[in-house]
């Protein structure tokens, strides 16, 4: 499914790896190299749409005019703490991008999200940002994440999931109709703790061996 605000990447590698890291038997360290390989695929195309210059250069035969990333370099933004599985893969092929952190935790009885930290990089007016997180569950954490971010006001803003619930995505929508999701899938529904369903479980404690 793509709607003009969320795009379902279902390119068979990404589509293929999914399945992967869904299964409960996947131990830590196979989890986590399948989060930052599906995030190098991610990142790959969510970032198809930077802006290019075109600066002279010389090769050892000739000089040519060239492309290159325009402007301030990228922003990843790590919704802690499963959101820093992705943004390991993402670094991987956006080296120099800036990292941005954004601490919230899910208050167990209203499922609300609570902002505990945030730390990002100067200049904000100049960058594309992309925020990460490997589940848009309620979507709260996400619309948090963005109301957060928009007050620093980036050239442009992207969200980047692997899971998304569709409760999780009309809400997101509702809130920021100008923000585009990307995801890997769009699953069935929440549990009544607000777990996506199949989903892949708690991707922290996945990422981080903590459960
Ligand atoms: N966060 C997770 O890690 N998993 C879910 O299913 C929902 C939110």
């Amino acid at each position: 499914m793509t709607t003009p605000q969320t795009t379902v990447i279902d390119h068979p590698l990404l589509q293929h790896k999914l399945t992967l890291l869904r299964q409960k038997e996947r131990s830590t360290n196979s989890f986590r190299t399948l989060v930052a390989e599906i995030s190098m695929l991610l990142a790959y195309e969510v970032t198809r749409e930077l802006p290019l210059i075109y600066e002279e250069i010389e090769t050892p035969l000739a000089k040519m005019r060239a492309p290159l990333l325009e402007g301030k370099k990228v922003v990843f933004v790590n919704i802690l703490r499963a959101g820093g599985g992705m943004v390991d893969g993402m670094l991987r092929i956006v080296p120099s991008a800036r990292i941005g952190h954004i601490g919230l935790y899910r208050d167990p009885a209203t499922l609300g999200a609570v902002e505990y930290y945030v730390k990002l990089p100067g200049e904000m007016t100049d960058r594309d940002v992309i925020l990460v997180d490997p589940m848009l569950a309620t979507g709260n954490s996400a619309i948090a994440a963005v109301d957060r971010v928009k007050t620093a006001e980036p050239r442009s803003l992207k969200f980047v999931c692997i899971i998304a619930a569709p409760e999780g995505l009309q809400n997101f929508h509702e809130a920021h109709p100008d923000v585009p999701v990307y995801t890997v899938a769009i699953d069935e529904r929440l549990d009544e703790h607000g777990y996506i369903l199949p989903g892949l479980g708690d991707a922290g404690d996945r990422l981080f061996g903590t459960k």
